[in-house]
């Protein structure tokens, strides 16, 4: 027999996506992102992104299906993101996941879209090992996971206390008059700058810190410290050297990110860390965390770029292991919840 044909849906900000997966292979993935309309906003506005999925949702299904070569009365499941993300972003998804469901009488999955994240691993590598520790870094997510199984048992170890890792990149990339998103762009300057030449801080790496916050991250402080930087820099007449700037600033970034993330796979006696969410793109936070990884005895799993930044597959990944453990299905009432922990 073969495996349920899983449709997965994703709108929790600004990519509609939709992909279709059976058991741990991906067939298709159609994703359309918004980015352009809020790039001079210089982040997601909520409003915009919601009528953009609106608009995206029914022409990213049929182009999936079309690309799966299926049908979409062709699906045994319908999974979607129901949270955490942008309320009325989350509601389109939602809403059209449903509509299936109900319309071809199949069952409804609301899925956690950081699961989701890190279920997006399995389409390239196969199962996760139990237990994994999983590191997200994107644009709206810096969580640290301690993942027993995909999904059923999942454990946040730690998160952001202010910005998340991609927002403190875009936030330092418009202070340096760079566009948005400004994590590709300070990612290219940093190439060609030097790492050690401004000491920038590390937040929540101080022992009094390490205490009520030992895998939490803070990247507030980091943001605030180039800013003075560059102020004290422009008084001083000083031509700016973007390259160095993007360089010490995206390693103090994946400093701690990996160094954290080390940290709980030691304490844990965990030998695999997954790494996923857009910034896993970051050269710098790549390099990093293999060096450290491969000191440390620790194997790492990134799934490619195209699977780590927001897309349908992931959920229908997630929605297939669900699937395959045999557990209930949502109600046709599912709601979102913005802040839906794992
Ligand atoms: O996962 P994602 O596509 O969207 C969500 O936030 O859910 O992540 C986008 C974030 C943006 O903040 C962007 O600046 C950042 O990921 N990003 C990068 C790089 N590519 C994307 N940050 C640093 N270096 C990169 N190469
Ligand atoms: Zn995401």
């Amino acid at each position: 027999t073969t495996e349920p044909l899983v449709l997965g849906i994703e709108s929790s900000c600004d990519e509609t996506g939709v992909a279709f997966v059976r058991g741990n292979t991906l067939l298709t993935d159609a994703v359309a992102s918004s980015v352009d309309l809020h790039a001079r906003f210089g982040g997601v506005v909520p409003e915009v992104a919601s009528r953009a999925h609106l608009e995206a949702m029914i022409p990213m299904m049929s182009r999936a299906a079309a690309e799966a070569g299926h049908a979409l009365s062709d699906v045994d499941a319908v999974a979607v993101t129901s949270g955490p993300g942008l309320a009325g972003a989350l509601m389109v998804g939602v809403a059209a996941a449903k509509a299936v469901a109900w319309a071809l009488d199949k069952p409804l999955y609301g899925v956690n879209h950081l699961a989701a994240h890190v279920c997006a691993d399995v389409l390239d590598h196969g199962p996760l090992p139990s237990p994994t520790v999983a590191l997200l870094v994107s644009g709206g997510h810096t969580d640290l996971l301690l993942v027993n199984d995909i999904a059923t048992d999942i454990t946040a170890l730690g998160r952001t206390i202010d910005d998340a890792a991609g927002e403190a990149f875009d936030k330092v990339a418009r202070v340096l008059g760079l566009p948005y998103p400004g994590g590709p762009e300070i990612d290219r300057l940093a190439v060609d700058g030097s790492p050690t030449a401004i000491a920038f801080p590390r937040g929540l790496t101080a022992r009094k810190d390490l205490e009520r916050h030992r895998y939490d991250f803070s990247f507030s402080g980091l943001k605030t410290a180039v800013v003075r930087y560059v102020q004290e820099q422009q008084r001083d007449g000083a031509q700016l050297n973007l390259p160095d700037i993007a360089a010490s600033f995206s390693e103090a970034v994946a400093d701690v990110l990996t160094r954290k993330a080390i940290d709980a796979c030691q304490e844990y006696g965990i030998r695999n860390l997954q790494i996923g969410g857009g910034v896993t793109a970051n050269r710098w936070l790549r390099a990093m965390a293999e060096e450290r990884c491969a000191a440390a005895g620790i194997e790492l799993r990134v799934p490619r770029i195209r699977l780590c930044t927001d897309n349908g597959a992931m959920v229908a990944a997630l929605g297939s292991q669900i699937v395959q453990r045999g557990l209930p299905p949502s109600a046709l009432d599912l709601g979102t919840d913005s802040s839906l922990p794992v």
